[in-house]
């Protein structure tokens, strides 16, 4: 298993603008959830978990040492959040498989960071020695699609009307995949 990522890393995006890619910490717990209240409502819909609930947030940030998940935030000069990811083990005969999430804050897409941020989640994944890694996105969802493609991921299986947005309408799901070993 390699390490974990622990030191904060400095990136600057294709605007100059300046984040710190970091590990979730205790601390964030306020500023997670500002970032999570921030959220468009059908992003709220990608999400497992509610950004915008006290209670996960307290579950996410006691979690940010837990052996099976990695949780990595981009903050800015002021240490807000502006965007999120994880990278978890997933149970049973899966374990071997590292599921990411990402999200990047309204204000901050399309500088960059969305194509950062996927690289520490796919570097942390080695962290936790999983063989595979995997992502599921709606068929729409273009921005996601380019970002993990870039990244080496390939579409392994397609789900139909599989995700509901906040109307009822059904959309595809795509799982993406990229094979670690
Ligand atoms: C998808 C998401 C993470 C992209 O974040 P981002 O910071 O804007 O991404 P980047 O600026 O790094 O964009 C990387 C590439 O993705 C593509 N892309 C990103 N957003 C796009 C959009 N709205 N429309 C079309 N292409 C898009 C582009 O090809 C872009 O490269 P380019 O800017 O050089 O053309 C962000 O929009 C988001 O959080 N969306 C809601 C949650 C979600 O969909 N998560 C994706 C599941 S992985």
């Amino acid at each position: 298993m390699g390490q974990r990522m622990d030191a904060p890393a400095a990136r600057m995006l294709r605007d100059g603008s300046q984040v710190v890619i970091r590990p979730l910490a205790e601390h964030d717990w306020s500023t997670l959830l500002r970032f999570g209240r921030t959220l468009p409502q059908d992003d709220m819909l990608y999400l497992e978990d509610d950004l915008q609930s006290p209670e996960i947030i307290t579950r996410l940030v006691n979690a940010s040492a837990a052996e099976n998940w990695r949780q990595l935030v981009a903050v800015d000069w002021d240490d807000q959040i502006v965007g999120y990811a994880a990278v978890r083990r997933l149970a049973g005969w899966s374990n071997h498989v590292g599921e990411i999430l990402l999200i990047i804050g309204p204000a901050w897409r399309r500088r960059g960071l969305g194509m950062v941020l996927a690289r520490a989640a796919s570097d942390a994944a080695l962290s936790l020695g999983v063989a595979k890694v995997v992502v599921e996105i709606m068929a729409e969802q273009v921005g996601g699609h380019a970002i993990f493609e870039r990244l080496g991921f390939a579409v392994e299986a397609r789900f139909s009307a599989h995700a509901r947005d906040r109307h009822g309408a059904c959309h595809d799901l795509h799982v993406l995949a990229r094979h670690l070993q």
